[in-house]
């Protein structure tokens, strides 16, 4: 197994075949290992990714270095990819650790500087065989008390993405088209036919970010719009808070971190599964 396949392969199989790769948030030991090994039982190619605050939290190196002991010894495709760079310097210090894909996130800056931003990324990622995802329109954070007007205002503008994907070379690009970061119920209104739309001008595989607040019909129509990565963060959340509350029921006396954790670690697993199988991508490996 080469050790970290690239997003841009992964996702190439998934537009021709119509999955999708899950991408998880990886910020610790034990979500990496329910991420992956889930990944294996359900012989599923699976993308591990490092968001800011995990950057923050356990250091690029700490989360590149665990992720490619897990790869290393896995039988599935995995990729290590940078989720929302926030400028080109954290972008070249991620391909430098070892990640096989990147993201700049230039969403909320002017079109043309995200462009040029995103080039010069692209530029330096390709010459090393890193992929990139750009991203265009605005993807709120729950919380942020966003009415439906303002979250159309926000959503990726079709004309935009052509020029967008044009310009810079991006392997991928999220897009906003109604998902919210963060949600903790299913009840984000996806725009499907902007999807279809983008995909036929782009023809690139496309990226739904904040997808643990999207019903699961949803999730399907997207998939078949042209969406090839899907995000999730707050499922394995709740599902690692989840296990910690079960075992601290059953045991209140439990001092040991690793049942505590391994109780988190079985309830991850299931809440991965579930999202493996809702993509398609699981026999996809
Ligand atoms: P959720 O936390 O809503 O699942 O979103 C994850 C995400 O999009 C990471 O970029």
């Amino acid at each position: 197994m080469k050790l970290f396949a690239t997003n841009a392969f992964l996702l190439q199989r998934a537009k021709e075949e119509g999955y999708a790769v899950g991408a998880f948030n990886a910020n610790n030991m034990e979500i990496i290992q329910a991420i992956i090994e889930t990944a294996e039982e359900e012989k599923a190619p699976v993308i591990l990714q490092a968001s800011q605050g995990a950057i923050q939290y356990a250091g690029v190196d700490y989360i590149a270095a665990m992720v490619k002991v897990a790869a290393e010894r896995a039988t599935v495709p995995v990729s290590l990819h940078l989720d929302h760079g926030t400028d080109f310097e954290q972008n070249v210090k991620c391909i430098r650790a070892g990640f096989s894909s990147v993201m700049f996130d230039g969403s909320k800056l002017p079109l043309p500087e995200n462009i040029t931003i995103a080039r010069k990324v692209c530029d330096v990622a390709h010459i090393v065989g890193v992929s990139v995802e750009g991203e265009l329109g605005q993807i709120p954070k729950s919380g942020e008390n966003v009415t439906r007007e303002q979250l159309e205002k926000l959503m990726a503008n079709p004309q935009e993405t052509e020029e967008f994907v044009k310009k810079t070379g991006v392997d991928s690009l999220a897009i906003a088209v109604g998902n919210v970061h963060g949600m903790k119920t299913r009840e984000a209104q996806i725009d499907v036919p902007r999807i279809k739309k983008i995909q036929k001008l782009t023809n690139i595989p496309l990226v739904l970010h904040g997808a643990s607040g999207i019903p699961d019909e949803s999730v399907k129509q997207a998939i078949k719009a042209g969406i090839c990565k899907i995000n999730i963060d707050t499922e394995i959340r709740k599902a690692f808070v989840r296990g910690i509350g079960i075992i601290l029921k059953e045991n209140p006396n439990e001092i040991d971190p690793r049942k505590i954790l391994g109780k988190a670690k079985t309830e991850m697993k299931e809440a991965v599964r579930e999202k493996i199988r809702l993509f398609g991508c699981n026999n996809k490996a």
